[in-house]
C-alpha cells in the first residue's frame, strides 16, 4: 500500500522520460519501477525528473537535467553487461529486466535530497536535522521497499554510491556503480565539471 495515490500524469511522465523502462518484460516489475519514480517525485513536489538539475549531488556542477543522467546510467549499465557477455562469449547469469530496473532506480531517492524546501529547512536546522537529513541512497531504499521492489533493486538504491563501501556490492550494484561513476567522470573531463570524488 503506497502512502499516496499516484497521479497518472506523473506516472506517464516517468515513461516519457525513461523509455527504456518499456524494455522490462515482466509487467509487475515494470509497473513498480514506474511507481517508484512517480512516488518519489510526488512526495517531494516534483512532476517530472527533468525538474531536477543534472548533477550527482546538489553541490556538484550541473550539466543538463537529471533525466539525462538516469538515461545514461540505464543505457551504460546494460551495455557494459552485454559487452561482457559478448566479449567473453558466455552468459553471466544476471536478469536483464532486473538490471534495467536497478539502473533506472539507482537515484530514485534524489527528489528528497534535491527538494528545495528540504534543503532550506536542513540548512536552517542542521544541528537537529543534519544536512542533508538523509542522502538519496537511503531515501531511495525507502522508496524501493515501499513500492515492493525486489531486494536486488533495494540494494542498488542503497549501495550504488559511496555508501556501498560498507557492504559487499552485488553484481547489479557494481555494474550500476561503474556506469554511474563512469558517466560523471567522463563528463567531468569532457566539460571541465567539478564532480567531487567521494
Ligand atoms: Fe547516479
Amino acid at each position: 500500500m503506497l502512502p499516496v495515490a499516484l497521479k497518472p500524469e506523473i506516472r506517464d511522465g516517468v515513461v516519457r522520460t525513461l523509455p527504456q523502462v518499456l524494455e522490462i518484460e515482466q509487467e509487475a516489475l515494470r509497473n513498480k519501477v514506474i511507481d517508484a519514480w512517480a512516488l518519489a517525485l510526488q512526495l517531494n513536489g516534483y512532476e517530472r525528473i527533468e525538474e531536477m538539475p543534472g548533477s550527482g549531488m546538489p553541490e556538484a556542477s550541473v550539466l543538463g537535467d537529471q533525466s539525462m543522467h538516469i538515461r545514461v546510467v540505464g543505457y551504460s549499465a546494460v551495455s557494459l553487461y552485454e559487452n561482457l557477455c559478448k566479449a567473453y562469449r558466455m552468459e553471466m547469469g544476471l536478469d536483464r529486466d532486473l538490471l534495467i530496473a536497478c539502473a533506472l532506480l539507482h537515484d530514485v531517492g534524489k527528489p528528497y535530497e534535491f527538494n528545495p524546501q528540504n534543503r532550506e529547512r536542513w540548512a536552517a536546522n542542521h544541528k537537529t536535522t543534519g544536512a542533508p537529513n538523509v542522502r538519496h541512497p537511503a531515501y531511495g531504499a525507502y522508496i524501493a521497499i515501499t513500492c515492493g521492489l525486489p531486494e536486488e533493486v533495494v540494494h542498488v538504491c542503497a549501495s550504488h554510491s559511496p555508501e556501498g563501501r560498507f557492504v559487499t556490492r552485488s553484481a547489479y550494484a557494481t555494474l550500476v556503480h561503474y556506469a554511474d561513476d563512469g558517466s560523471w567522470f567522463s563528463l567531468a573531463s569532457l566539460f571541465d565539471l567539478n564532480i567531487p570524488k567521494l
